[in-house]
């Protein structure tokens, strides 16, 4: 274990040598900085995922500070020309990333001013690397965020789709995980299809309050040049300027903000993962799940194995575990910019990772789901699904509701006691618990009765079911 480190694998980031001076802060330094310190406090390993978001927002900067005459004209063609080749080097995975460089602001600065000489030297006026990191991120999550919604909405897409499949397929609904009504698979997938939508609006939010430019806050005073932040924030498609210097380069709400919400689409995946493994195990069996979806086992060759649900129930806790780690990682910080800060980077690369990837899988998976309504249809014969519609039809015969639940209650006994459905038991069985029941019953305790019954936006009608899909169709036009 000498240079081997895990974020810092031989061969690709070999130090260069300990030279004092390699640094573009190193003019006050006596002495190198230690190789393990090096390791430590450098970032370029993961912060070069910023690489093209750190090259829009040093052009914008440098066109903003030709503008304002603070660079001239030339300058600026110089490292516009410069960026356009640093650029294709990192594209085509050409770009010499090294430890020495520290960061990817600072990789990319020593490159450009090797490429183009007292112009690029010239890039950082008026700038820090405070309010550089600070844009860098939020354009890096901005980005994210829209593949983010995008792939939510890809989700949403194919819930609807098995929905419109089964708008009227009847299965159980629970409470307690005991049978409570019928409901159909459609709109029991329609509950997952608003959760999704209340997800995007949290990231639209999210992002509103994200998109605001931290450059020219500088270090953390603002700077002493003629800069004009307005136009940096239109050339980035910032809605406007952070406006506290202080705030701008040491405000990192918008990436807790943005974990959150990431927490909240994972903690929805994974009730969602709960149910398919439920719905597959063999004692449930409503569902099976195509087999790209599912592994096998190595010792017990019968075994086809939900592991994708079962991961994305799992990978929520990293999710979650980022999340606290961003709030720890703020609370004990003072104004303004703290090294702290650099940390803040990893937790939120894993999390749309993994955000992404969930997001990508279940979009796939869901036309995957293979529907036994036979199963289904089985489950609710057990359970006295149709109860509350034989109350419900006892109230609008004139019983008060108390009453007429008791009377159910007893009926449901009565049945329980012969081993029958409800709907098994005769007339005369019926009314020996309520004397009002008639003929009609019998529709009222079928489970098409049942579900054709909840006709009102959000019931489980099969009509309410294709409109709401309709509705949220057009929600994703
Ligand atoms: N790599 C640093 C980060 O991610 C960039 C900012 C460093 N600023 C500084 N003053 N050391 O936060």
């Amino acid at each position: 274990m000498t240079d081997q480190h895990l974020y810092a694998p031989e061969g690709i980031y070999a130090p260069e040598g300990n030279d004092a001076s390699s640094k573009a802060w190193s003019g006050r330094f006596s002495e190198p900085v230690a190789d393990v310190v090096k390791r430590y406090t450098a970032s370029v390993f993961f912060d070069r995922r910023m690489a093209l978001q750190d090259i829009r927002g040093s052009l914008a900067h440098a066109r903003m500070l030709a503008k304002q005459a603070i660079i001239s004209v030339p300058d600026l063609t110089a490292i516009e020309r410069g960026m356009a080749q640093i650029q294709g080097e990192i594209e085509r995975d050409e770009f010499q990333w090294k430890l020495d460089d520290e960061d990817v602001h600072l990789s990319i600065e020593k490159r450009l001013i090797a490429l183009v000489g007292d112009a690029g030297k010239r890039l950082h006026t008026g700038r820090s690397r405070n309010d550089q990191v600070a844009t860098d991120i939020r354009l890096w999550l901005r980005d994210s965020l829209d593949v983010i919604d995008t792939l939510l909405r890809g989700y949403q897409a194919a819930l609807l789709d098995l929905a419109e499949q089964h708008a009227a397929t009847p299965m159980p609904g629970y409470t307690h995980m005991q049978v409570a009504q019928p409901v159909t698979f459609g709109h029991h997938l329609l509950a997952y299809v608003e959760m999704a939508q209340r997800d995007r609006s949290r990231l639209a939010d999210c992002r509103r309050r994200m998109n605001r430019l931290p450059l020219g806050a500088a270090a953390l005073a603002g700077t002493s040049f003629p800069i004009d932040r307005e136009f940096v924030a239109r050339e980035l498609g910032f809605d406007g300027v952070c406006e506290n210097s202080l705030d701008a380069v040491s405000d990192r709400d918008f990436a807790i903000e943005f974990s959150a919400a990431a927490a909240l689409i994972m903690m929805h995946i994974s009730r969602f993962s709960e149910e398919l493994v439920l719905w597959m195990s063999p004692r449930i069996g409503f569902i099976d799940l195509a087999d790209r979806y599912c592994t096998g086992s190595s010792i017990m060759p019968q075994k086809k194995n939900p592991d994708v649900p079962e991961l994305a129930r799992g990978k929520s806790g990293r999710v979650y575990g980022h999340l606290m780690g961003l709030l720890t990682l703020m609370k004990g910080q003072p104004l303004a910019y703290n090294k702290d800060n650099q940390e803040d980077k990893e937790p939120l690369f894993d999390t749309v990772d993994t955000l992404a990837d969930t997001l990508r899988i279940f979009a796939d998976l869901a036309p995957g789901i293979r529907v036994k309504p036979e199963a289904m249809a089985a489950a609710l014969k057990q359970g006295y699904a149709t109860a509350t519609d034989l109350a419900d039809y006892l109230v609008k015969l004139g019983l008060p509701f108390r009453d007429a639940h008791e009377a159910v209650a007893r009926a449901v006994r009565a049945a329980e006691v012969k081993g029958c459905e409800l709907a098994e038991l005769s007339l005369e069985e019926l009314r020996a618990h309520a004397p009002a029941i008639g003929q009609e019953v019998y529709a009222v305790l079928s489970v098409e009765g049942s579900l054709a019954a909840r006709d009102h936006i959000g019931g489980t009608a099969p009509k309410q079911v294709r409109a709401a899909i309709a509705r949220a169709r057009q929600a994703l036009a």
